[in-house]
């Protein structure tokens, strides 16, 4: 019964995309839902959600429970705009009720009950879990299904069995490169409760600062974060936070490397001379702690047995990543030491500070977690290895008996698009000949989100809606990796995600705003639409292809640093030119939305010049906004080639190439993404092909 509703659901997340006049319950289904439920079948009817709607709660009870509800109605009541009483009712009277057998664990571990029943039928809804984790993550997928319909707010009536697929569903936000505040760590963490995320790994320290308040050691944070880090109270509260959504804290502080702002206060640390200053450049740099120091343990040994009394999850994550070994080349006492000792290359001496370090951990009641690096001969088993370098190295650290997180194809500052993060599975690769026994050490993964070009203004943007992707890659089954299905639900996941507080969307147009100064509507619309049509280098190209060397205390208020991630409007219209080819060109419609598209283009330009000459933030994308105009030009041209219904000449193809490879050069750091697509067209228009035979 199962896996049949399972087929039926997949089958229409694929077909669903192309029905919207004519869908049924099941199909709207399907492009609400993110993750995607293990199994979903759906009834007839719906259950009307009015001002009403209450909610019981039966079986086990807390206050954490409570408040889940409180905030569960107050989330219901900002999608809908009903005024919603927050009153506990009776579950005769409830219109939702809740089941929770009994409570989760205090602290909450790997592998706990996350599973939740939920049936909505036209009088009522019940959710049912063994546990408080399964009644929250039951809770999200509710408040997913309520949408607009012909006659109120309603709920589809269906049947929703669900569990995760992997244990750890993380995200990391690096918040010492850019410091961010509380404020907006606990709204995106309503953003990962909303996509049933359930590991917030917290990048404390870093070469450019140091964002812990320590007790013991207060020149850490006095010295190294500029006055930028969390206080203990505010630490606590935040994990309080966390656990109320259902969510893991994992505090990393990166050692030996990715450590300056630590040296600031106290180079005894340090393996260089000193002293030390907070780095303000981005890269890898020499300093590193001194492994061969005693002092070196004694200090990490009373910090980390400072930090657990704040941290309380059983994971500590000790970074490890990127040493470049400099400074103990250049430093004799480490030689001398290393000599002595039979440590035969640095990375035999990391090796060595790895398992003095897990020592201390495992000391103060932790476990370890560590970028790959870490996995080096002889660690202890209950290690986990977080896989940045690539898949490989996850499948070699199971059949070593350790567990692991995969990262890599999840980091969110590359700038992919998120197809492009759905496609990687943690279980795909090496990891697919694992036998079972193995496989069970893949506990999940880790959307990254590394901060060097990001700010509390931007950081949203960054995370955001990209990472419901990866969410859905974590919990739903594996055969769950329709593009087309992923887009459709994501679009209606960002736009409940603003509605819970985030800032992805309004945050890029006060930016704009900022960018353009007091501007007249036609002006600041052609900004828009330029803006929307192009995206940030990717990879590490950033810091290559800057103007001027980027550093922490660089203004992050260029357009570059404004716009989302991906482009919305490019990816349309891509599908849009997809369509039309599709259609051997011979779609009337499509191809008048893509003369529409192109005119806009060409006219776009003139509009936005006389910005440009009173913003110079918009200057720096006069270069851009003229490739724009040209490449509505060059589609125009490709529509009348392919209008012509025989092939176009091969100098004109190799002088419209010409043109399309000069605009994708990129200009003031911003890739123009609908060129490829114009490209296409032109090809189309050359070639052979259907598109260039005479029509019937
Ligand atoms: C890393 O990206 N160096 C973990």
């Amino acid at each position: 019964m199962v896996t049949n509703a399972r087929l039926q659901v997949i089958g229409i997340l694929v077909l669903g995309v192309f029905l919207l006049p004519t869908m049924t319950t099941a199909q709207q289904l399907a492009l609400t839902l993110m993750p995607v439920p293990a199994s979903v079948q759906s009834g007839t009817g719906s259950l009307r959600v009015d001002s009403s709607f209450s909610v019981a709660l039966s079986g086990h009870t807390e206050p954490r429970l409570d408040r889940a509800v409180a905030r569960f109605l107050r989330q219901l009541a900002r999608q809908t705009a009903l005024p919603l009483s927050l009153k506990p009712v009776k579950a005769a009277k409830a219109t939702l009720v809740v089941q929770t057998d009994h409570a989760s664990k205090e602290i909450q571990e790997v592998g706990e009950d996350e599973s939740y029943v939920l049936e909505v039928g036209a009088n009522g809804a019940k959710l049912t879990a063994p546990t408080v984790l399964g009644t929250l993550r039951g809770l999200q997928t509710f408040l997913q299904l309520v949408d607009v319909s012909p006659d109120g707010f309603a709920a589809p009536s269906v049947t929703i069995q669900d569990k995760p697929r992997f244990p750890w569903r993380g995200l990391m936000i690096d918040s010492a490169r850019h410091f961010i505040p509380l404020e907006v760590i606990r709204r995106n963490l309503d953003g990962m409760e909303a996509i049933k995320m359930n590991v917030f790994h917290w990048h404390l320290s870093e070469n450019q600062g140091f964002r812990v308040e320590s007790k013991k050691f207060p020149k850490l944070h006095e010295m190294g974060s500029d006055d930028l880090y969390y206080t203990q109270d505010e630490m606590r509260e935040l994990i309080a936070y966390a656990r109320d959504r259902g969510i893991r804290v994992v505090p990393e502080f990166d050692m030996p490397g990715h450590s300056t702002a630590w040296f600031v206060g106290h180079p005894e640390l340090a393996s260089g001379k000193g002293p030390y200053e907070i780095e303000r450049k981005w890269g890898i740099f020499d300093a590193a702690m001194d492994p061969t120091s005693e002092k070196v343990y004694k200090f990490l040994d009373e910090f980390i047995g400072g930090m657990v009394r704040i941290f309380t999850d059983h994971f500590f994550h000790i970074g490890g990543d990127e040493v470049n070994g400099k400074e103990w080349d250049a430093n004799p006492k480490i030689q001398t030491f290393m000599k002595t000792h039979g440590i035969k290359n640095n990375q035999a001496l990391q090796a060595y500070f790895s398992e003095r370090v897990q020592r201390l951990v495992v000391k103060h009641g932790k476990a370890v977690v560590g970028w790959d690096e870490v996995l080096v001969p002889g660690v202890p088993k209950d290690i986990v290895i977080q896989s940045w370098r690539g898949q490989a190295s996850l499948a070699q650290a199971a059949k070593q008996s350790y567990r692991g997180i995969l990262s890599n194809g999840y980091y969110l500052d590359l700038g992919w698009p998120a197809a492009r993060h759905y496609a990687v599975d943690p279980m795909d690769g090496a990891a697919a000949s694992l036998s079972p026994e193995e496989k069970q050490r893949i506990l999940g993964g880790e959307a990254c989100m590394w901060a060097e070009y990001v700010n509390p203004e931007n950081l949203d943007s960054r995370i955001w809606p990209r990472t419901a992707a990866i969410a859905d890659r974590l919990w739903s089954l594996q055969e769950v990796r329709d593009p087309a299905s992923m887009y459709a639900r994501l679009d209606f996941v960002s736009a409940r995600l603003e509605w819970l507080g985030l800032a992805h969307r309004t945050y890029y147009h006060r930016m704009l705003q900022r960018i353009a100064g007091p501007a007249p509507p036609a002006e600041f619309a052609a900004l828009r639409t330029l803006a929307d049509l192009v995206e940030p280098v990717k990879d590490y190209t950033r810091s290559q292809t800057a103007p001027a060397e980027a550093t922490s205390l660089t203004p992050m208020n260029r357009v570059v640093d404004a716009i989302p991630l991906e482009s919305d409007a490019g990816r349309h219209f891509g599908e849009l030119v997809n369509q039309f080819l599709a259609s051997a060109c011979r779609d009337a419609a499509t191809e008048a939305r893509l003369r529409a598209q192109f005119t806009v283009w060409r006219e776009n330009d003139a509009k936005l010049q006389p910005l440009a000459q009173r913003s110079f933030l918009v200057k720096e994308v006069a270069a851009t906004s003229q490739d724009l105009s040209a490449l509505g030009t060059a589609g125009l041209a490709a529509l009348d080639a392919i209008a012509k219904a025989q092939p176009a000449p091969d100098a004109w193809k190799a002088q419209q190439l010409a043109i399309i490879e000069q605009l994708k050069k990129p200009k003031a750091q911003l890739l123009l993404m609908p060129a490829p697509a114009v490209q296409k067209l032109i090809e189309a228009a050359a070639s052979g092909g259907a598109c260039a035979a005479p029509k019937p």
